[in-house]
């Protein structure tokens, strides 16, 4: 890992500055890194691990599921395409609307996954990725190695962290987007999930959250209610009710032939 990435983290158990030590310089890949309090984090092929507090016992059964499927995960999100009648990467790819004309971008993708929101940034912006400061997050290690893996195989430089959305182990106001896709549904604290984002993002900063969800209109199609019954997570409402009092500007639209919810705020 390299010194930029290390300054944008924070000690999870402290939140002090994290620094490298006798065992691990700027640029190597496995040792451990030390905050000003003296907490010790493993590094592992260039990915920092900052979990604290340990996680809970429901949310380490969604991540073991995650750790088994990550291997298969982008073959099987590919069945979401004929049934839904959309192509995900495509829908992916509406990412770049967010993107400011010109300029350096701190984007982090919390709950980065195997890096498709990332890659369809790269088909977009191919000649371009040199203004962008790249940052992923996940809980699950077997996501982190095949995201890991992809970028390495496309030269797509972002800087890679093994955190929790609880407790992201990031600096304040650091991001000009923090985007989320496809977790938030089963997080067992989304409050505090959506409280940590909007702490990382700079202040005037853009939040994008999406997931499973089906529009009002849809939900009374008989197409809808076909989806939601093959599957409960896409009758889930987008959790308004969970938005922080300090979000500013707060809007709902639906995506992916209105199958999922896309909240986006800023700070
Ligand atoms: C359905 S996948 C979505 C992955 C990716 N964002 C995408 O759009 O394809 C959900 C992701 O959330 C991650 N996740 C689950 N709980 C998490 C937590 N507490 N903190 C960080 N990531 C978490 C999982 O490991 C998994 O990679
Ligand atoms: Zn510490």
């Amino acid at each position: 890992m390299n010194e930029p990435h290390l300054a944008a983290l924070k000690c999870p158990r402290c939140g002090k500055k994290l620094r490298f030590n006798g065992s691990l310089e700027s640029d190597e890949k496995n040792g451990e890194i030390v905050c000003e309090k003296g907490h010790i984090w493993t590094v592992a092929n260039g990915i920092p691990s900052l979990v604290h507090p340990p996680i809970t016992e429901k949310d380490a059964k969604w991540i073991a599921d995650y750790d088994k499927m990550a291997e298969n995960y982008d073959e099987l999100v590919l069945q979401y395409n004929d049934w839904l009648g959309i192509d995900l990467m495509k829908e992916r790819e509406n990412f770049h609307l967010f993107i400011p004309i010109e300029g350096p971008v701190r984007i982090i993708d919390v709950s980065i996954g195997t890096g498709a929101n990332f890659m369809a940034l790269y088909n977009q912006f191919k000649d371009q990725m040199g203004r962008f400061n790249l940052h992923g997050m996940d809980l699950s290690t077997g996501m982190l190695k095949v995201s890991n893996a992809k970028f390495t195989e496309n030269k797509v430089t972002v800087s890679l962290t093994h955190g929790s959305v609880f407790n992201i182990p990031y600096q304040k106001n650091f991001f000009d987007i923090v985007l989320h896709s496809g977790g938030i549904n089963t997080f067992s604290d989304i409050p505090g999930s959506l409280n940590e984002m909007l702490r990382i993002a700079k202040p005037g900063g853009l939040i994008i959250v999406v997931d499973e969800g089906l529009s009002p209109q849809k939900r009374e199609t008989e197409e809808g209610k076909a989806i939601m019954k093959a599957n409960a997570l896409f009758a889930v409402k987008p959790p308004l009710e969970h938005i922080p009092e300090k979000a500013k500007d707060v809007e709902v639209t639906y995506v992916m032939n209105e199958t999922f919810y896309q909240i986006v705020f800023k700070k």
